[in-house]
């Protein structure tokens, strides 16, 4: 398995996250991502970068090429080290929020993610991982 990826992007305000997003699109593209595909990773992203300013304090993300023989698959890496989260189990569940959200966004990148990973610890930081292959 070969991993490239990207010089780490700030995410601090709502300019930085239409950029990961345009980013995000544009290397799925690239990439060969269908139309839906390529819109379930952008919408995953906006998600995961959303939080990461809103909750986070700010952060980066790194946008990561996976290849595995023939496959291949976008892997994007969220990074701040804001509050963390006390129970993630809880911030995972639809509907819960600690702040004026819907509590969808952790659920939803999931669900249009093949591959979630968070690590969380509170007063060190949170780091999200999601990967969708092609
Ligand atoms: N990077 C983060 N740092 C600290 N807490 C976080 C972070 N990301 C998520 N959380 C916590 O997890 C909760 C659930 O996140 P989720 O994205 O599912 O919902 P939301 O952001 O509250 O609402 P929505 O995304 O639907 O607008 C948040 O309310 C927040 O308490
Ligand atoms: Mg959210």
């Amino acid at each position: 398995m070969t991993v490239t990826d990207s010089l780490p992007m700030e995410l601090r305000s709502t300019e930085d996250i239409v950029t990961v997003r345009q980013m995000v699109r544009r290397q799925a593209v690239a990439m060969g991502f269908g139309i839906v595909d390529q819109t379930k990773i952008v919408t995953a992203a906006s998600e995961l970068a959303r939080n990461t300013v809103d909750y986070g304090g700010g952060g980066t993300v790194r946008i990561e090429i996976v290849r595995n023989g023939i496959r291949s698959a976008l892997r994007l890496v969220f990074e701040d080290q804001g509050p963390g989260i006390a129970d993630v189990e809880q911030a995972l569940k639809d509907g819960f929020t600690s702040g004026h959200g819907m509590g969808l966004g952790l659920g939803g990148a999931r669900r249009l993610s093949h591959e979630f990973e968070i690590d969380s610890k509170p007063g060190t930081g949170t780091r999200v991982s999601i990967l969708r292959w092609k």
